[in-house]
C-alpha cells in the first residue's frame, strides 16, 4: 500500500490531545529526539550534544556533525520512546526539522524521522527549526496567546517576529550581518573561551565591570533590525591594539561591556517593534535567551512597561526535540502533514 493511503486510517487519531508524537531534531550539533502529545505536554526530551568534540575545532565542523548524528540518533530516540514509556506502536505521528540548518546535518535527522514514519506507517509533519524555537515558549507557558512580538536570538538568527492568529508570522526585523549568538561565539573566541562561546562569555562577564569599555551601536535604516558585526568588530580591535601594546587583556570587563551592549542593542530594537506593533506581550526565545542578563533587562524592561514577559524554561532555550514535538503538534491539528518527498532546506526562511 502506498504511504498516503497507509496513514489515512490513523489520522483521526490525531484529535485525541494524548496522542503522542516522536520528534526528531538535528539541525546542528546536538542530536534530540522527543515525546510529546498532541497537547503539548513534554513525556521525554534527549538531548545528546556534540559540544566536547566541536570544541576540539574551536566550532561546528559539518561533517563530523553529520556522522554523529548518525551515531547518536538510534540512542536518543530509543532512550526518548523509553522515558514516556512507550514502543513505537504507541506513537501517532513523527515530527522532524527539516531547515534551516547544516544541511548534512539535517539529512541524518529528516531521514531518520521519515523513515521511522515510513515504516509505521504514521503522519509525519516537517518542521521548521526557527518555528520551532517559537513553540518552545508555549510549552513553557501553555496561557501564552497570540498576538505577541517574539524576539528569536540564536546561533543563526536575530528575528523579531509578530505572532498573530493562527500563529501567522510576520518577520519585523532581522540581523543585517552576523546573529547575535554568532558575535557571542566569536567575541569569546577573541577572549580565549572555549566552544560554545555564548555561556563562557556569560559565566566570564558575570566578573567584569559592565561599564568598562564603550562601543557605538549602529544606527540602522529600519529601528527593528539589526547588526552585530561593528559591535564583534570593534571588540576585536580593541583585544588586538591592547595586545599590540602588551597590556593584559581585561577579559571579564570586555566580555561584560560587550554582552551589555549587545543586549542592549537587543532590547532598543524590541522596543522599537512593541511600539511598531502596539503588542503587549512580549516572547523571548532561542539559545541566547538562556543567556541571564538578557532575560533580567528584559524582566526590567517589560516591568517599566507593563509588557508581558514569555521566557522558555532554560531547557528549552537551546536546541532541543521537544520544541519541533510542539510545532509539529500545532502544524498537524491543523492538517499541515508532510509528504516522503519532504527535502532539507538549508536556508529555510522563517515563513
Ligand atoms: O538555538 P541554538 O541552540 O542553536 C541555533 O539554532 O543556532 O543557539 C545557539 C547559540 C550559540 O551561539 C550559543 O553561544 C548561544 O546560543 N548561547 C548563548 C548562551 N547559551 C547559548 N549566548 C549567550 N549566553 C548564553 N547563556
Ligand atoms: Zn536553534
Amino acid at each position: 500500500m502506498r504511504y498516503l493511503e497507509a496513514i489515512q486510517p490513523k489520522l483521526s487519531r490525531l484529535a485525541d490531545g494524548n496522542a503522542a508524537i516522536l520528534a526528531i531534531e538535528s539541525s546542528c550539533d546536538e542530536t534530540a529526539a522527543a515525546v510529546v502529545t498532541m497537547d503539548m505536554q513534554v513525556l521525554s526530551s534527549v538531548i545528546a550534544s556534540q559540544v566536547d568534540t566541536h570544541a576540539i575545532y574551536g566550532g561546528v565542523v559539518p561533517e563530523i556533525a553529520s556522522r554523529m548524528h548518525m551515531e547518536a540518533l538510534p540512542h536518543v530516540v530509543s532512550q526518548a520512546l523509553e522515558q514516556a514509556g512507550m514502543g513505537f506502536d504507541d506513537i501517532a505521528a513523527v515530527a522532524g526539522t527539516y531547515g534551516p540548518g547544516l544541511v548534512g546535518a539535517l539529512l541524518t535527522g529528516l531521514c531518520y524521522a521519515k523513515g521511522i514514519a515510513y515504516a509505521k506507517s504514521l503522519p509525519f509533519v516537517g518542521v521548521n527549526h526557527m518555528v520551532g524555537h517559537i513553540f518552545a515558549n508555549h510549552i513553557s507557558h501553555p496561557d501564552l496567546q497570540p498576538p505577541y512580538l517574539c524576539l528569536l536570538v540564536s546561533g543563526g538568527h536575530t528575528h523579531l517576529v509578530l505572532v498573530e492568529e493562527n500563529m501567522r508570522l510576520t518577520v519585523l526585523g532581522k540581523s543585517q550581518d552576523d546573529a547575535v549568538g554568532e558575535a557571542f561565539d566569536k567575541v569569546a573566541r577573541i577572549l580565549g573561551l572555549p566552544y560554545p562561546g555564548g555561556p563562557n562569555l556569560e559565566r566570564l562577564a558575570a566578573a567584569g565591570n559592565a561599564a568598562a569599555f564603550s562601543f557605538t551601536l549602529p544606527k540602522l535604516q529600519n529601528q527593528m533590525d539589526f547588526s552585530f558585526s561593528g559591535l564583534k568588530t570593534a571588540v576585536v580591535n580593541l583585544a588586538h591594539t591592547m595586545e599590540q601594546k602588551g597590556q593584559p587583556l581585561p577579559r571579564a570587563d570586555i566580555a561584560a561591556s560587550f554582552q551589555a551592549h549587545a543586549v542592549e542593542f537587543l532590547l532598543y530594537s524590541t522596543q522599537a517593534a512593541l511600539e511598531y506593533t502596539g503588542a503587549t506581550q512580549l516572547a523571548i526565545c532561542g539559545g541566547v535567551s538562556a543567556n541571564g542578563y538578557l532575560r533580567a533587562a528584559a524582566a526590567q524592561r517589560c516591568e517599566q512597561e507593563n509588557i508581558r514577559l514569555f521566557l522558555p524554561d532554560s531547557l528549552l532555550t537551546t536546541d532541543n526535540a521537544a520544541m519541533i514535538g510542539a510545532a509539529g503538534a500545532y502544524q498537524l491539528k491543523h492538517g499541515q502533514l508532510s509528504g516522503m518527498e519532504i527535502n532539507a532546506y538549508p536556508s529555510l526562511n522563517i515563513v
